[in-house]
């Protein structure tokens, strides 16, 4: 036989690597191959502190972890034999097409995570026609959001305080910015209580000890961005003149009822969605006050621990509130960390479902390319499980897609 010298052209293709590129590529983030390693990879780039804020729930964690085990539960029941060459994601959410059934849930303090916060995220979402909700606890305004992100599909989350006059100042503050959506949370009586914040001296207002010091400073890149940036504030409250403390007392109102939900939707001409329903009663409410859609949340179980999990409620509270295409429109969240996840709340009976730690683990890791990696992976992994379970578009997933196992 014939020899030859080996060839470059011939063993390249071959290999999983290869030579650094300039400008230097992230290799971390481009060797992550889900959101689960997406997460390892943040909790190296971030201090324990800010990891931990993110990561953690309340007291033991029960809610977040029975909420991860449901989904784990999860068992497709495929059908083959169907062309699925062609997916469809795209998801009517309050009278518009996104491109995908996944709503980016409000999250507070971004600009801990990333030095580029809730812009950076604002943006990813435009780029990819998502719905990006901005918090109340935000390091951002919402006016900020609209000069910087003008074309983003926006909602604003909020606190609804006694003090009528100062809701209305938020209320206006976000449609005068161009928000479509009002998120009224009800699920902050009080704050829920979180251990490792506690521990890590990350309260508010903060109580850092020497530990937590020295372990950010052992992150010398989050730093450097932290320091030389605006200062951390929530943007909301800048002209408040208040210590924080002060300010978070008044943040969660223990008085709120159905009362304020109905005043809400008599000043609130645009889409009005109710965070942290727990029970089929009180959707059945909201649905009749006439809101656009519900949330069935445990705050990502960073309230009640030990609460219901969002999952397994839905289908009951899909039959109580109606058919999908007609009325209050239903959402869940908490814990979805796959697309497979999104699917499974899809089949059993949720509009759309949020996600949380999920983009943040991604801004943690890597900024903007973070937060792009992750709504990439969950496309990836719907197209892929849809077609493996013969479905060709959002409509097409109905309950008999999903088993829960015991
Ligand atoms: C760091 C962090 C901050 C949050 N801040 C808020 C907030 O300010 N307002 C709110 O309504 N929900 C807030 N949430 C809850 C999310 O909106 C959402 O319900 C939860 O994250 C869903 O669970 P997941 O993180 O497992 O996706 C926060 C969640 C996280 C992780």
């Amino acid at each position: 036989m014939k020899r030859q010298f080996p060839r470059w052209k011939n063993i390249k293709p071959l290999l999983g690597w290869s030579l650094p590129k300039f400008p230097l590529q992230d290799r971390k983030l481009k060797k992550t191959v889900n959101l689960a390693e997406l997460r390892v990879l943040a909790s190296k780039r971030v201090p324990k502190a800010v990891f931990d804020y993110v990561d953690g729930g309340a007291n033991d964690e029960i809610s977040y972890k029975r909420s991860a085990e449901v989904f784990s539960n999860v068992q497709f029941n495929a059908r083959v034999l169907r062309d699925v060459s062609k997916v469809d994601l795209t998801t009517r959410i309050v009278g518009q097409d996104s491109a995908l059934p996944i709503i980016f849930a409000p999250t507070g303090y971004t600009r801990m995570m990333h030095y580029e916060g809730e812009p950076m995220v604002a943006k990813v979402c435009e780029e990819n026609n998502l719905i990006y909700s901005l918090s109340t606890m935000g390091t951002t305004s919402s006016q900020e959001i609209a000069d910087q992100v003008p074309g983003v599909r926006r909602w604003f989350q909020l606190y609804l305080w006694r003090d009528r006059n100062q809701s209305l100042q938020f209320i206006y503050g976000a449609k005068d910015a161009g928000f479509e959506g009002l998120i009224l949370t009800v699920d902050t009586a009080v704050g829920g209580i979180k251990w490792r914040d506690i521990r890590n001296g990350l309260t508010v207002p903060p109580k850092i000890g020497l530990k937590t010091f020295f372990d950010m400073a052992l992150k010398p890149r989050w730093w450097a961005n932290l320091l030389t940036t605006a200062p951390l504030e929530f943007a909301t409250f800048r002209n408040f003149n208040k210590p924080l403390s002060e300010i978070a007392a008044t943040v969660f109102d223990p008085a709120v009822t159905f009362a304020d939900v109905k005043w809400l939707r008599s000043v609130w001409q645009g889409k009005l969605i109710i965070k942290g329903i727990q029970s089929v009663e009180d959707a059945k409410q909201l649905a009749k006050i006439g809101v656009d859609a519900i949330i069935i949340s445990n705050h990502g179980g960073r309230q009640l621990d030990k609460s219901v999990v969002p999952l397994e409620i839905l289908p009951e509270i899909r039959k109580a509130v109606g058919k999908k295409g007609k009325g209050t429109q239903i959402f869940i969240d908490g814990a979805v960390m796959s697309g497979a996840d999104v699917l499974a709340a899809i089949a059993l009976g949720a509009d759309a479902v949020l996600i949380g730690r999920a983009y943040l683990y991604g801004a943690m890791a890597a900024g903007r390319a973070g937060v792009q990696k992750v709504v990439d992976t969950l496309r990836f992994e719907m197209e892929t499980a849809m077609k493996l379970m013969g479905a060709r578009n959002i409509a097409e997933l109905t309950p008999e897609f999903v088993t829960l196992r015991k």
